[in-house]
């Protein structure tokens, strides 16, 4: 274990650019809003100082709005598509002066600075840091729930499928289906630095780019994607991202005297965790899934953003030992747990695809997630399965960007899938080798 630990460390120190931290050099040259929060917990095990310069940087791309961008361009590289020219987040009035994209990715960061405050052992100085940033990432939370809840019911939505973080899961599919977009000209370079075939398509390429068109001819009004964009979806990922790091900011709040905000934050949470089981759970299926806003329809779908409701304390018992029946011995372990946990997307399903993106292999901060989820509801067992499962897929192949979840194929894989060197695998490992389970 003490290797594991000597070469996460490597990597996170390779891909450090004074200040903040790339995802993986080449493929994602920049710094990456969800990825920095993870990022940041990983530095937390290695270098304190340097998680909170992380945190930061990321803030230094934060609109006037409160708007957290996916994307800050800090610097410049040529091997990105698409970059900040394409993004021209400057067509709107709330941008800051150094590039950003104009679309955002889950909000990971008030749980994050608890985390590393509770690793940290309560340091006062982590402490005094999270003073120092707290009202911005409130003010990114009510940016949600000011302009992403069109019905002021508590969830909010993505308009872009970046913003999940899941970029291509199958889910996505359904809701292409309901437009048609140009063929664009794509400037790709993800497909000539790793295998074509782990990464989406350009017929998918073309959809994200469209809308990426349509958001700038608005000057990323949110008023008007609300209203006009062919993607509105609430995503039980990212619903469960902002209330766990609601449920952080208020406990965050209450150590720091922040009486009002701590208020306001509880008074979002009752509402998003009701509404939350209420729509999102399905339960013919037993879980969680995505919900169309445009279509006024669920997303009949199993993927491992279906558990991150555990990360965030959302369901009571029943919902949440359905959830576990998935992973111990259901669908996404099999019954003989001929699968390693946990698939980004429903093993069973026709669209499943083991070696693509968010289309099957397994993602190491959704395992950190899940596996926290499931040390909320006191299921060390399997917890401790994921752990292993996790920690050996590391072990044998390093610091992937995903994985193979299929037991058998991984007796004679060599390699894992997707970029290599990759930051939040290398952090999260190192937190889960300092946790205690
Ligand atoms: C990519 O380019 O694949 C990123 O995930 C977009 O944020």
């Amino acid at each position: 274990m003490n290797q594991l630990k000597k070469t996460a460390a490597a990597v996170l120190k390779g891909n450090w650019q004074q200040g903040f931290t790339i995802p993986c050099q080449g493929l994602y040259p920049f710094q990456w809003n969800w990825d920095s929060g993870f990022i940041a917990l990983g530095w937390a095990h290695l270098e304190p100082e340097y998680a909170q310069q992380e945190i930061r940087s990321l803030l230094k791309g934060q609109w006037s709005n409160g708007f957290l961008p996916h994307i800050v361009f800090h610097n410049p590289a040529d091997s990105y598509y698409p970059g900040p020219e394409v993004h021209a987040a400057n067509l709107s009035p709330h941008s800051p002066e150094v590039p950003t994209s104009g679309i955002t990715q889950p909000p990971v960061l008030g749980f994050i600075l608890e985390y590393i405050l509770n690793r940290l052992d309560k340091d006062q100085a982590f402490l005094d840091f999270i003073d120092e940033v707290y009202d911005a990432v409130y003010a990114n939370h009510e940016y949600f729930y000011t302009h992403r809840d069109p019905q002021q019911e508590g969830l909010v939505y993505i308009c872009h499928n970046w913003e999940a973080g899941t970029d291509n899961t199958p889910v996505w599919d359904f809701i292409w289906d309901t437009f048609e977009v140009p063929k664009y000209d794509l400037p790709r370079k993800d497909t000539s630095l790793i295998d074509a075939s782990h990464r989406p398509t350009n017929a998918e390429y073309c959809y994200y780019i469209h809308l990426i068109e349509l958001f700038k001819e608005w000057n990323y009004n949110d008023t008007t994607i609300a209203a006009q964009s062919p993607f509105l979806i609430q995503d039980p990922l990212f619903n469960s991202m902002l209330i766990a790091s609601n449920n952080s900011l208020i406990r965050l709040g209450a150590l720091l005297g922040k009486a009002q905000q701590v208020a306001q934050l509880e008074a979002w949470n009752i509402k998003a965790k009701q509404r939350f089981n209420e729509k999102l759970f399905d339960p013919e299926l037993g879980g969680y899934v995505y919900y169309d806003l445009r279509g006024e329809r669920r997303l009949s779908h199993l993927s491992s953003s279906s558990f991150t409701p555990l990360f965030a304390e959302i369901p009571g018992q029943e919902m949440a030992s359905s959830l576990m029946n998935h992973l111990d011995g259901g669908r996404f372990s099999g019954e003989q747990f001929e699968r390693l946990l946990c698939a980004s997307f429903d093993p069973t399903s026709d669209l499943f695809n083991s070696q693509k993106y968010w289309r099957g292999p397994i993602w190491i901060n959704l395992n950190w997630l899940i596996y926290e989820g499931l040390l909320n509801y006191g299921r060390t067992d399997l917890a401790q399965r994921l752990k292993t499962d996790t920690l050996a897929l590391l072990d044998k192949y390093g610091f992937y960007e995903y994985f193979e979840c299929d037991r058998e194929k991984n007796k004679s894989l060599s390699q894992g899938y997707g970029g290599n060197n990759f930051s939040w695998s290398a952090a999260l490992c190192l937190d889960l080798l300092k946790s205690n389970q």
